[in-house]
């Protein structure tokens, strides 16, 4: 198990050296209206596109992911923007939450199903949970390596039970660059 670990982060690695962030999401720019201006986690952040968008909207931003070169390189654009984002490197798979801690949780292009009674934990009332990721659909236009990363229909829904669900859909959705892909996604509050 430890091996596989760290063959994903070694591909991780890889993938995100000397990248620049990217766009962030569309879905999470949509949602930035939803989010309080307070403490935030990009859970598995790579390398910031969406924190650097939420840092810019006002937030204080805690961004973890396990690839030290995705963490290094956004630690080096927040520190030239003075951006109030903290990069820290960190395995999900391994890695405490604190209760009522934070006051939006963005976890976007990524998924662990055990992380959600986490999140829901970690959050403080009035906070806000915004995931979006790709779905069982997209398997069959993409080579996925590995299924468990994909989402099932209303799976998401089930995923954020118990948080007041703001916003939610499922479906084929464009991306700026002229493609599409199938994706679910949900704004969720804390009540
Ligand atoms: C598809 S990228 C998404 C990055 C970012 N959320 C975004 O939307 O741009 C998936 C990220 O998950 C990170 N990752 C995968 N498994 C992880 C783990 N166990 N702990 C922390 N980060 C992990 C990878 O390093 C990679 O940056």
């Amino acid at each position: 198990m430890a091996t596989m670990i760290e063959a994903e982060r070694i591909k991780w690695e890889q993938r995100h050296q000397g990248q620049p962030p990217g766009d962030p999401e569309a879905f999470l720019i949509e949602a930035l209206e939803l989010m309080p201006r307070g403490l935030a986690l990009d859970v598995a952040a790579g390398r910031g596109r969406n924190s650097i968008a939420m840092a810019r909207a006002g937030m204080r931003v805690v961004a973890a992911d396990f690839s030290s070169s995705a963490i290094t390189a956004l630690a080096e654009i927040a520190r030239v923007e003075h951006l109030p984002i903290w990069p820290v490197i960190a395995d999900f798979d391994n890695f405490a939450l604190r209760d009522s801690r934070f006051d939006a949780i963005v976890n976007i292009n990524f998924l662990d199903r055990a992380l959600f009674p986490h999140f829901k934990r970690a959050l403080r009332l009035g906070g806000i949970l915004v995931v979006e990721t790709f779905l069982v659909d997209q398997a069959s236009s993409w080579h996925i390596s590995n299924q468990r990363f994909l989402l099932d229909h209303y799976e998401l829904r089930e995923l954020v039970a118990g948080l007041e669900l703001i916003r939610y859909r499922e479906g084929l959705f464009p991306f700026l660059d002229g493609t599409s892909a199938w994706r679910a996604g949900a704004v969720a509050r804390k009540v």
